[in-house]
């Protein structure tokens, strides 16, 4: 079977995207992604969740990692337009990972989540957790850099029953 070219998991705390990324870890050839919540914007603290892209060395809830915090080590506010991303920390595997070189960590906006979310919905038919749909995100910007035998993994890692409701408000739809 064909390995894949990209993998792209959203990443919160890291968890779904380590259950994929630990399957391909020992094969060099596969590019690895994780796509962090840019909320609002990467600007101001508060408006995001990227953790991977502007934390810094810290310890929360027991791990040492990379957090978003004050110079006194108490995490800053997060948003996410997805609830299951707005953590202020990460898993450590992930910050190795990227020390190692072994990973890619990039952001997706709300907005930018919100598109590929719809884009899903109207091209599959298949609703995907708004969590998710910031991997999906960044799938859009990537593929079109590939050729089109390059296959590319998106975990998605639920569904998006739960978020329709608020899509469909903030959508102005209802
Ligand atoms: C559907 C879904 N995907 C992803 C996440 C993010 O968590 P993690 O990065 O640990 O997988 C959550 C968290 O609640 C979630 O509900």
């Amino acid at each position: 079977m064909q390995a894949p070219t990209a993998l792209i998991a959203a990443v919160g705390g890291g968890s779904n995207a380590m259950g994929l990324f630990s399957a391909f870890l020992e094969d060099p050839d596969v590019a690895i992604y994780g796509v962090e919540p840019a909320g609002r914007g990467l600007d101001h603290p508060g408006d995001h969740a990227a953790a991977m892209t502007l934390g810094s060395p810290g310890v929360i809830h027991g791990m040492q990692t990379l957090v978003l915090q004050d110079e006194a080590g108490e995490p800053w506010p997060v948003h996410s337009i997805a609830s299951g991303l707005d953590y202020p920390g990460v898993g450590p595997q992930h910050a190795h990972l990227r020390d190692v070189g072994r990973a890619t960590y990039v952001t997706a906006t709300d907005d930018e989540t919100l598109d590929a979310f719809t884009a899903l919905c109207r091209t599959e038919g298949i609703i995907p957790a708004i969590e998710s749909s910031h991997a999906l995100a960044y799938a859009m910007k990537l593929a079109p850099t590939l050729s089109a035998d390059d296959v590319i993994v998106v975990n998605l890692s639920g569904r998006g029953d739960k978020d329709i409701d608020f899509v469909a408000e903030r959508l102005g739809m209802v």
